[in-house]
């Protein structure tokens, strides 16, 4: 088979964690006689300099006339104080918009020789394997009017947060049919006792849970809730549905189960190209450093080589690669080993 990726590295150690995963993206793909076609794009930091655009009109291009995306991560301090309109971050949310993706599937899972490198006691989070599914193209992230307000007296800020019926009903869809294949249940994550907006999510979900999916069991839950039982309780859930802002939240909390937010893959899928990208970010504080945490991003690899090209053997062989490389002992600092970001990479290519 013929795969065609658009890479973009970005910014950070997003380049570091993508060199990885490209390189094992290359082994599987001669182990298993695929001809892999790469073409790298500027996004974020890297192409504000290069172009003024977080988003340049050829990496749109290149993005959406790829088989897929593989992104590494946007984000650089040097523009913190910029408006959000100029930051490297509306690169990658302009690219969510463009490419239709609003479903982002973030799995967290506690591999068992991992159980003592969470924080949390190895009795809560073993067994835990959860996946996060969060609206990606819509709510606050993108709802209007937005803005600072300075022009009249005492500056004031606002953001809205909107969902028609129809998005969050795909949304639920995609959560619902991944529950078929795992246990059956799904959490539907809200804020329905304060928010108009979680009161029609809610409505949405229990509507097209009783239509469509009456072999799944449905529960609703308050984000604050849900946040305490994530670290409480993680095995009581398996698939989570929520919308965008939420579930940005609490996947960042879910890595704590992985051991760090360096582990976690995510897909993000729609009609068209699919784009996937490591949850982490740019990681200023250890860039440059070579010791950057790249199984995220090989995981966000096997993601991809399964949801936009259906490799499932394929997909299999870099996940089962990933675990004997932690089972072997070699781990990154972020896991408290000391293997630099291309010994993990290299590893992983060898247990393939
Ligand atoms: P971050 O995820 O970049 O880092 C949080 C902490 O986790 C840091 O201590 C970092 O060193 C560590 N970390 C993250 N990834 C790691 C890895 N692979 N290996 C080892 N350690 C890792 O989040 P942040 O510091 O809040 O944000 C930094 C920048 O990244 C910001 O500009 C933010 O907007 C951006 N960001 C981008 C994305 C993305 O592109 N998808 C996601 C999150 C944050
Ligand atoms: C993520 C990031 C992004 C988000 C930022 C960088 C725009 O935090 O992918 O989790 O909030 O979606
Ligand atoms: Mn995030």
């Amino acid at each position: 088979m013929k795969l065609r990726v658009a890479l973009l590295p970005g910014d950070g150690i997003g380049p570091e964690v993508i060199s990885q995963a490209i390189a094992v993206l290359e082994a599987v793909c001669g182990k298993f006689s695929h001809d892999l076609e790469v073409s790298s794009g500027l996004l974020g930091a890297a192409a504000i300099r290069a172009t003024g655009d977080p988003l340049p009109a050829e990496t749109l291009t290149l993005a959406k006339t790829a088989g897929a995306v593989l992104m590494g991560a946007v984000g650089h301090p040097e523009f913190d104080s910029l408006p959000p309109e100029k930051k490297p971050e509306k690169g990658l949310l302009r690219l969510r918009k463009e490419l239709h993706v609003y479903a982002n599937l973030r799995p967290a899972i506690c591999f068992p020789t991992l159980e003592n490198f969470s924080p949390l006691r190895s009795d809560i989070v073993q067994g835990s394997d959860l996946i996060i599914v969060r609206e990606l193209t819509g709510g606050i992230y993108y709802g209007v009017p937005r803005g600072i307000e300075r022009d009249s007296g005492e500056p004031s800020a606002v953001n809205t947060m909107t969902y028609s019926r129809s998005e969050i009903e795909r949304l639920a869809r995609v959560g619902f049919g991944l529950a078929r294949g795992r246990s059956k249940r799904v959490v539907s994550v809200d804020k329905a006792n304060v928010l108009e907006n979680s009161q029609l999510w809610r409505e949405t979900v229990s509507q097209l849970a009783a239509r469509e999916f009456p072999d799944i069991q449905l529960e609703h839950m308050l984000v604050d809730s849900c946040a305490m039982q994530l670290v409480l309780n993680p095995r009581r859930f398996d698939v989570l549905i929520t919308e965008n802002l939420f579930g940005d939240i609490l996947s960042d909390e879910a890595a704590v189960l992985a051991g760090s937010i360096g582990m976690l893959p995510s897909a993000s899928l729609g009609e068209h190209t699919g784009l996937y990208e490591p949850v982490h970010g740019s990681a200023p504080d250890i860039a440059n450093q070579g010791i950057a945490n790249p199984l995220g991003a090989i995981l966000s690899a096997a993601m991809l080589l399964r949801h936009s090209f259906g490799l499932e053997a394929e997909a299999r062989a870099v996940e089962q690669a990933v675990r004997k490389t932690i089972d072997s002992g070699l781990r990154p600092r972020d896991l408290k080993g000391s293997a630099s970001t291309s010994a993990v990479g290299q590893a992983v290519i060898q247990h393939l």
